[in-house]
Protein backbone atom coordinates (compact mmCIF):
# COMPACT_ATOMS: atom_id res chain seq x y z
CA UNK A 1 0.00 0.00 0.00
CA UNK A 2 1.33 3.56 -0.97
CA UNK A 3 0.67 6.97 -0.21
CA UNK A 4 -1.69 8.55 -2.67
CA UNK A 5 -3.20 11.91 -2.93
CA UNK A 6 -6.66 13.94 -4.61
CA UNK A 7 -7.77 16.90 -5.16
CA UNK A 8 -10.75 18.73 -6.04
CA UNK A 9 -11.36 22.72 -6.68
CA UNK A 10 -12.93 25.66 -5.18
CA UNK A 11 -16.08 27.37 -7.15
CA UNK A 12 -18.17 30.49 -7.60
CA UNK A 13 -21.72 30.56 -8.42
CA UNK A 14 -22.12 32.95 -11.66
CA UNK A 15 -25.77 33.18 -12.09
CA UNK A 16 -28.93 31.79 -9.93
CA UNK A 17 -28.13 31.49 -6.77
CA UNK A 18 -31.45 31.24 -4.23
CA UNK A 19 -33.48 30.89 -6.96
CA UNK A 20 -31.87 27.73 -7.87
CA UNK A 21 -32.96 26.06 -4.20
CA UNK A 22 -36.62 26.91 -6.51
CA UNK A 23 -35.96 24.75 -9.84
CA UNK A 24 -34.92 27.71 -11.72
CA UNK A 25 -31.32 27.22 -13.46
CA UNK A 26 -28.04 28.52 -12.17
CA UNK A 27 -24.10 28.29 -13.85
CA UNK A 28 -21.50 28.05 -11.50
CA UNK A 29 -17.61 27.06 -12.59
CA UNK A 30 -15.06 25.96 -10.72
CA UNK A 31 -12.18 27.65 -9.23
CA UNK A 32 -8.63 25.93 -10.32
CA UNK A 33 -6.78 28.70 -8.53
CA UNK A 34 -7.74 26.93 -5.13
CA UNK A 35 -7.87 23.55 -4.03
CA UNK A 36 -8.33 21.01 -1.19
CA UNK A 37 -5.61 18.30 -1.15
CA UNK A 38 -6.16 15.22 0.63
CA UNK A 39 -3.63 12.55 1.31
CA UNK A 40 -3.53 8.83 2.50
CA UNK A 41 -0.50 7.17 3.77
CA UNK A 42 -0.85 3.52 5.13
CA UNK A 43 -0.22 3.66 9.06
CA UNK A 44 0.37 0.75 11.40
CA UNK A 45 -2.10 -2.37 11.72
CA UNK A 46 -5.11 -1.42 13.54
CA UNK A 47 -4.73 2.44 13.64
CA UNK A 48 -8.14 2.55 11.92
CA UNK A 49 -8.57 5.90 10.14
CA UNK A 50 -6.69 8.86 11.61
CA UNK A 51 -8.02 11.86 10.06
CA UNK A 52 -6.20 15.22 10.07
CA UNK A 53 -7.57 18.68 9.03
CA UNK A 54 -4.69 20.85 9.05
CA UNK A 55 -6.87 24.17 8.69
CA UNK A 56 -9.52 23.50 10.98
CA UNK A 57 -7.06 22.31 13.78
CA UNK A 58 -8.36 18.91 13.92
CA UNK A 59 -6.48 15.54 14.51
CA UNK A 60 -9.10 12.66 15.43
CA UNK A 61 -9.81 9.18 15.15
CA UNK A 62 -12.65 7.97 12.90
CA UNK A 63 -13.71 5.45 15.11
CA UNK A 64 -14.51 8.03 17.82
CA UNK A 65 -16.12 10.65 15.78
CA UNK A 66 -19.80 11.43 14.99
CA UNK A 67 -20.83 9.55 12.38
CA UNK A 68 -22.76 12.73 11.55
CA UNK A 69 -19.76 15.08 11.78
CA UNK A 70 -19.07 15.62 7.75
CA UNK A 71 -15.07 14.44 7.76
CA UNK A 72 -16.24 11.36 9.03
CA UNK A 73 -19.78 10.83 7.25
CA UNK A 74 -18.20 11.01 3.86
CA UNK A 75 -16.07 8.23 4.60
CA UNK A 76 -18.45 6.00 5.85
CA UNK A 77 -20.37 7.58 2.49
CA UNK A 78 -17.27 6.34 0.42
CA UNK A 79 -16.71 3.06 2.14
CA UNK A 80 -19.73 1.56 1.75
CA UNK A 81 -19.65 3.01 -2.21
CA UNK A 82 -16.53 0.88 -2.65
CA UNK A 83 -18.29 -1.82 -0.87
CA UNK A 84 -15.42 -2.17 1.79
CA UNK A 85 -16.62 -3.65 5.11
CA UNK A 86 -13.31 -3.56 6.93
CA UNK A 87 -11.86 0.19 7.57
CA UNK A 88 -8.21 1.19 6.66
CA UNK A 89 -5.40 1.56 8.75
CA UNK A 90 -4.34 4.93 7.01
CA UNK A 91 -3.37 8.48 8.30
CA UNK A 92 -5.89 10.89 5.63
CA UNK A 93 -4.59 14.41 5.95
CA UNK A 94 -6.28 17.20 4.89
CA UNK A 95 -4.62 20.81 3.36
CA UNK A 96 -6.86 23.40 1.67
CA UNK A 97 -5.94 26.95 -0.12
CA UNK A 98 -10.08 27.47 -0.67
CA UNK A 99 -10.89 29.98 2.27
CA UNK A 100 -13.63 28.20 4.71
CA UNK A 101 -17.22 29.08 4.93
CA UNK A 102 -17.13 31.91 2.15
CA UNK A 103 -19.32 30.08 -0.56
CA UNK A 104 -15.84 29.05 -2.76
CA UNK A 105 -17.01 25.07 -2.30
CA UNK A 106 -14.69 24.58 0.74
CA UNK A 107 -17.30 21.91 1.79
CA UNK A 108 -18.15 20.40 -1.23
CA UNK A 109 -14.08 20.40 -2.27
CA UNK A 110 -13.22 18.39 0.87
CA UNK A 111 -15.57 15.90 0.47
CA UNK A 112 -15.01 15.23 -2.86
CA UNK A 113 -11.00 15.16 -2.40
CA UNK A 114 -11.18 13.14 0.56
CA UNK A 115 -14.00 10.31 -1.77
CA UNK A 116 -11.65 10.67 -4.29
CA UNK A 117 -8.39 9.92 -2.39
CA UNK A 118 -9.86 6.90 -0.64
CA UNK A 119 -10.93 5.65 -4.48
CA UNK A 120 -7.52 5.77 -5.46
CA UNK A 121 -6.22 4.00 -2.01
CA UNK A 122 -8.46 1.06 -2.81
CA UNK A 123 -7.20 1.31 -6.30
CA UNK A 124 -10.54 2.23 -7.99
CA UNK A 125 -12.00 5.79 -9.45
CA UNK A 126 -15.32 7.10 -8.88
CA UNK A 127 -16.74 9.03 -11.66
CA UNK A 128 -17.80 12.39 -11.34
CA UNK A 129 -21.75 11.96 -10.92
CA UNK A 130 -20.62 9.12 -8.68
CA UNK A 131 -18.65 11.22 -6.46
CA UNK A 132 -20.61 14.14 -6.74
CA UNK A 133 -23.84 11.96 -5.39
CA UNK A 134 -22.42 11.07 -2.72
CA UNK A 135 -20.91 14.66 -1.42
CA UNK A 136 -24.45 15.38 -2.11
CA UNK A 137 -25.64 13.33 0.93
CA UNK A 138 -23.00 15.18 2.76
CA UNK A 139 -24.51 18.34 1.82
CA UNK A 140 -27.86 17.98 2.58
CA UNK A 141 -26.85 16.69 6.10
CA UNK A 142 -25.57 19.73 6.89
CA UNK A 143 -27.14 22.73 4.83
CA UNK A 144 -30.90 21.10 4.86
CA UNK A 145 -32.25 22.07 1.54
CA UNK A 146 -29.07 21.92 -1.00
CA UNK A 147 -29.79 22.54 -4.45
CA UNK A 148 -26.51 20.38 -5.03
CA UNK A 149 -24.63 23.15 -7.46
CA UNK A 150 -22.21 23.05 -5.39
CA UNK A 151 -20.93 19.22 -5.26
CA UNK A 152 -21.90 19.05 -9.03
CA UNK A 153 -19.44 21.95 -9.88
CA UNK A 154 -16.26 21.04 -7.99
CA UNK A 155 -17.28 17.15 -8.74
CA UNK A 156 -16.78 17.73 -12.19
CA UNK A 157 -14.86 20.47 -12.20
CA UNK A 158 -16.25 22.26 -15.19
CA UNK A 159 -18.44 25.09 -15.86
CA UNK A 160 -22.11 23.99 -15.47
CA UNK A 161 -26.08 24.49 -16.41
CA UNK A 162 -27.47 23.01 -13.12
CA UNK A 163 -31.34 22.50 -12.68
CA UNK A 164 -32.01 20.93 -9.57
CA UNK A 165 -32.42 17.30 -10.06
CA UNK A 166 -32.07 17.00 -14.12
CA UNK A 167 -29.29 15.70 -14.92
CA UNK A 168 -26.06 18.71 -15.88
CA UNK A 169 -25.47 20.01 -18.78
CA UNK A 170 -21.60 21.14 -19.40
CA UNK A 171 -21.18 24.92 -20.56
CA UNK A 172 -18.78 25.55 -23.24
CA UNK A 173 -17.29 28.95 -22.59
CA UNK A 174 -17.04 30.33 -26.16
CA UNK A 175 -14.37 32.98 -25.27
CA UNK A 176 -12.76 32.50 -22.04
CA UNK A 177 -12.73 35.22 -19.54
CA UNK A 178 -11.25 36.60 -16.43
CA UNK A 179 -13.03 37.00 -12.96
CA UNK A 180 -12.18 38.74 -9.89
CA UNK A 181 -13.23 37.15 -6.87
CA UNK A 182 -13.24 39.20 -3.50
CA UNK A 183 -14.11 37.91 -0.21
CA UNK A 184 -15.79 40.81 2.65
CA UNK A 185 -14.14 38.56 5.82
CA UNK A 186 -17.69 38.30 6.98
CA UNK A 187 -19.20 34.73 7.41
CA UNK A 188 -22.97 34.05 6.84
CA UNK A 189 -23.86 30.30 7.56
CA UNK A 190 -25.40 29.59 3.85
CA UNK A 191 -28.16 27.87 5.71
CA UNK A 192 -28.92 30.75 7.92
CA UNK A 193 -29.32 32.87 4.53
CA UNK A 194 -31.35 30.19 2.90
CA UNK A 195 -33.59 29.53 5.78
CA UNK A 196 -34.28 33.45 5.85
CA UNK A 197 -34.92 33.78 2.03
CA UNK A 198 -37.77 30.25 2.51
CA UNK A 199 -39.47 32.31 5.32
CA UNK A 200 -40.10 35.83 3.02
CA UNK A 201 -41.07 32.95 0.11
CA UNK A 202 -43.43 31.71 2.80
CA UNK A 203 -44.61 34.93 3.66
CA UNK A 204 -44.99 36.35 -0.03
CA UNK A 205 -44.82 33.08 -2.54
CA UNK A 206 -46.60 35.25 -5.81
CA UNK A 207 -43.58 37.93 -5.57
CA UNK A 208 -40.75 35.32 -4.46
CA UNK A 209 -41.84 33.25 -7.32
CA UNK A 210 -41.89 36.25 -9.70
CA UNK A 211 -38.14 37.42 -8.61
CA UNK A 212 -37.21 33.50 -9.15
CA UNK A 213 -38.42 33.80 -12.55
CA UNK A 214 -36.29 36.63 -13.74
CA UNK A 215 -33.43 35.32 -12.42
CA UNK A 216 -33.98 32.44 -14.20
CA UNK A 217 -34.30 34.06 -17.12
CA UNK A 218 -31.01 36.43 -16.49
CA UNK A 219 -29.50 32.74 -16.45
CA UNK A 220 -30.78 31.62 -19.54
CA UNK A 221 -29.58 34.76 -21.55
CA UNK A 222 -26.04 34.17 -19.76
CA UNK A 223 -25.85 30.72 -20.75
CA UNK A 224 -26.78 31.80 -24.68
CA UNK A 225 -23.88 34.71 -24.07
CA UNK A 226 -21.04 32.66 -22.45
CA UNK A 227 -21.26 29.78 -25.14
CA UNK A 228 -21.19 31.98 -28.27
CA UNK A 229 -19.06 34.38 -26.60
CA UNK A 230 -20.26 36.87 -29.71
CA UNK A 231 -22.09 39.25 -27.80
CA UNK A 232 -18.54 40.07 -25.49
CA UNK A 233 -18.35 40.27 -21.97
CA UNK A 234 -20.01 43.34 -21.55
CA UNK A 235 -23.05 41.55 -22.10
CA UNK A 236 -22.08 38.86 -19.36
CA UNK A 237 -21.65 41.45 -16.89
CA UNK A 238 -24.74 43.21 -17.99
CA UNK A 239 -26.40 40.56 -16.89
CA UNK A 240 -23.75 39.76 -13.58
CA UNK A 241 -24.97 43.81 -12.45
CA UNK A 242 -29.16 42.68 -13.27
CA UNK A 243 -28.67 39.60 -10.96
CA UNK A 244 -27.07 41.36 -8.58
CA UNK A 245 -30.09 44.15 -8.42
CA UNK A 246 -32.46 41.32 -7.66
CA UNK A 247 -30.50 39.17 -4.89
CA UNK A 248 -29.94 42.93 -3.27
CA UNK A 249 -34.30 42.72 -3.92
CA UNK A 250 -34.67 39.11 -1.95
CA UNK A 251 -32.48 40.68 0.80
CA UNK A 252 -29.37 38.70 0.49
CA UNK A 253 -26.51 41.08 -0.24
CA UNK A 254 -25.03 43.25 2.71
CA UNK A 255 -23.65 46.47 3.33
CA UNK A 256 -19.69 44.75 2.64
CA UNK A 257 -21.02 43.19 -0.29
CA UNK A 258 -22.36 45.81 -1.84
CA UNK A 259 -19.42 48.16 -0.83
CA UNK A 260 -17.16 46.16 -2.81
CA UNK A 261 -19.44 44.89 -5.49
CA UNK A 262 -19.46 49.16 -5.99
CA UNK A 263 -15.74 49.42 -5.72
CA UNK A 264 -15.18 46.54 -8.40
CA UNK A 265 -17.49 48.56 -11.07
CA UNK A 266 -15.87 52.26 -10.02
CA UNK A 267 -12.83 50.06 -11.23
CA UNK A 268 -13.93 49.40 -14.43
CA UNK A 269 -15.58 46.11 -13.84
CA UNK A 270 -18.10 45.08 -16.47
CA UNK A 271 -20.06 43.84 -13.89
CA UNK A 272 -20.47 42.55 -10.38
CA UNK A 273 -22.31 40.74 -8.19
CA UNK A 274 -22.19 38.64 -4.77
CA UNK A 275 -21.68 35.02 -5.07
CA UNK A 276 -23.19 32.08 -3.01
CA UNK A 277 -25.68 31.84 -0.42
CA UNK A 278 -24.69 36.15 0.31
CA UNK A 279 -25.41 37.71 3.58
CA UNK A 280 -21.27 38.08 3.57
CA UNK A 281 -18.88 35.72 1.97
CA UNK A 282 -17.79 36.41 -1.73
CA UNK A 283 -18.21 38.69 -4.74
CA UNK A 284 -17.29 38.25 -7.72
CA UNK A 285 -16.63 40.78 -10.56
CA UNK A 286 -15.88 40.23 -14.15
CA UNK A 287 -12.86 41.99 -15.36
CA UNK A 288 -10.99 42.70 -19.02
CA UNK A 289 -7.88 40.69 -18.74
CA UNK A 290 -5.67 43.78 -18.86
CA UNK A 291 -7.94 45.16 -16.27
CA UNK A 292 -8.01 42.31 -13.58
CA UNK A 293 -5.10 43.65 -11.50
CA UNK A 294 -6.48 47.47 -11.22
CA UNK A 295 -9.91 45.61 -9.77
CA UNK A 296 -7.79 43.64 -7.82
CA UNK A 297 -6.23 46.40 -6.16
CA UNK A 298 -9.33 48.53 -5.84
CA UNK A 299 -11.20 45.74 -3.80
CA UNK A 300 -8.09 45.22 -1.64
CA UNK A 301 -8.45 48.91 -0.93
CA UNK A 302 -11.91 48.33 0.19
CA UNK A 303 -11.18 46.46 2.29
CA UNK A 304 -11.17 42.56 1.09
CA UNK A 305 -9.48 40.46 2.92
CA UNK A 306 -8.55 38.03 0.27
CA UNK A 307 -8.54 38.28 -3.76
CA UNK A 308 -8.72 35.90 -6.61
CA UNK A 309 -7.81 36.70 -10.01
CA UNK A 310 -9.23 33.37 -12.11
CA UNK A 311 -9.90 32.48 -15.73
CA UNK A 312 -13.20 31.07 -16.59
CA UNK A 313 -12.46 28.65 -19.72
O1 LIG B 1 -22.83 29.78 -0.37
P1 LIG B 1 -22.73 28.65 -1.33
O2 LIG B 1 -21.71 28.84 -2.38
O3 LIG B 1 -22.69 27.32 -0.69
O4 LIG B 1 -23.99 28.70 -2.26
C1 LIG B 1 -25.29 28.59 -1.85
C2 LIG B 1 -26.10 28.66 -3.08
C3 LIG B 1 -27.59 28.71 -2.81
O5 LIG B 1 -28.22 28.78 -4.08
C4 LIG B 1 -27.94 29.95 -2.02
C5 LIG B 1 -28.05 27.47 -2.06
C6 LIG B 1 -28.02 26.19 -2.88
O6 LIG B 1 -28.12 25.14 -2.25
O7 LIG B 1 -27.92 26.23 -4.10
Amino acid sequence: MKTVQATAPGKVILFGEHAVVYGRPAIAVPVLDVQTQVSLEPAAAAQGIRMIAVDLDRDFDLAVADPDDPLALIVHLTLAHLGQTKVPDITLTITSTIPLGRGLGSGAAVSTAIGRALAAFFERAIPPAQISALVYEVEKHHHGTPSGIDNTVVAFAQPVYFIKGRPIKRIQVGQPFTLVVGDTGQVAPTHTVVGDVRRRWQADRERYEGYFDEIGAIVQQARVAIEEGLTGPEAIGKLMNDNQELLETIGVSSPELDHLVAAARQAGALGAKLSGAGGGGNMIALARPDHASDIARALWEAGATGVIVTEVR
